[in-house]
């Protein structure tokens, strides 16, 4: 079935979506027809555009400000959508943050914001969407990273909350399928977005690559996966060439490596 037969009168959440991978997810699924929940801290930027893709797309767009990094922030998100009467075909959670640097010198209050957003966000907003999405057929996008197969110095909490997204992803997987909901864990590497700025990383070797490929680019592909039903994609050749050679490297040399292209230059 084509994505835009499939897609008639079909809406999708997406968190994050005030900018990079997240906006580049919700134009892919504006143009293939979905109807739009859109969810940042900030509606500002969401603001912004919205009104440019009603207009071009004939979508309805709804923009939600929620922190879901605040304790109860997703049930928060939920219950607005609820209240709004609005049914969810596809759950997009792409909000993300990372901090950078040493364990021993990072902010704890930072950290344990960073899991509520990175994991705890993700797993409540998709039990409490679940019933629905069964109910109708839908899809569930995590935005996880090349950052779930290795261990992370220097990014370490970001890391292992990107390795619990990715195997709760393909956990669920299996268990939904036989109830007709698809779950992709995408994973991109390194995207030119406000990420490392935020994250503190902009010092990190990580982001000082050549060409990295931006968040419209990436937003794309990681809709059309998710539109394919496909469980695990790692974006980008050089990315999947990474992730294949990780398996045949012990971990101890996988952490050093990653120490070296992490570490601030
Ligand atoms: N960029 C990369 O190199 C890269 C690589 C692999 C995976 N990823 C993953 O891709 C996802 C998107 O990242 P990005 O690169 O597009 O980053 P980004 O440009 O910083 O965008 C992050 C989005 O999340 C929202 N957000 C941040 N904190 C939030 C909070 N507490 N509550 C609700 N929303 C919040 C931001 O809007 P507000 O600030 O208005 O809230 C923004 O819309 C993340 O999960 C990230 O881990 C990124």
């Amino acid at each position: 079935m084509s994505t835009e037969r499939a897609s008639r009168h079909r809406t999708a959440l997406v968190t994050g979506a005030s900018g990079g991978i997240g906006k580049g997810i919700a134009e892919a699924a504006a143009r293939d027809g979905w109807h739009l929940v859109l969810s940042a801290r900030s509606t500002r930027d969401i603001d912004a555009f919205a009104e440019d893709w009603r207009r071009r797309y004939g979508v309805q767009v709804t923009a939600l400000a929620q922190d879901l990094s605040k304790p109860g922030g997703a049930d928060a998100l939920f219950d607005a959508v609820m209240a709004r009467g609005i049914v969810i075909d596809c759950l997009v959670n792409n909000a993300g943050i990372g901090v950078y640097g040493e364990f021993i010198d990072t902010s704890l209050d930072e950290e344990l914001a960073m899991l509520r957003l990175n994991v705890e966000a993700p797993t409540v907003l998709a039990k409490r969407f679940l019933p629905q999405l069964v109910e109708r057929g839908g899809h569930i996008l995590n935005i996880a990273s090349t950052a779930s197969f290795p261990p992370g110095p220097f990014l370490a909490v970001y890391y292992g909350s990107k390795a619990y997204l990715r195997s709760w992803s393909e956990g669920i997987a299996e268990e939904l399928a036989p109830r007709g909901v698809d779950v992709t864990a995408f994973c991109p590497g390194p995207v030119r977005t406000q990420f490392a700025d935020r994250a503190n990383a902009k010092r990190s070797a990580l982001f000082r690559a050549g060409h990295l490929p931006d968040g419209d680019e990436v937003g794309r592909a990681a809709w059309q996966a998710c539109m394919q039903g496909r469980r695990l994609v790692v974006h980008g050749a050089l990315n999947k060439v990474q992730v294949f050679a990780m398996r045949f490297t012990p971990r101890t040399w996988l952490a050093k490596i990653v120490r070296r292209v992490s570490r601030p230059v």
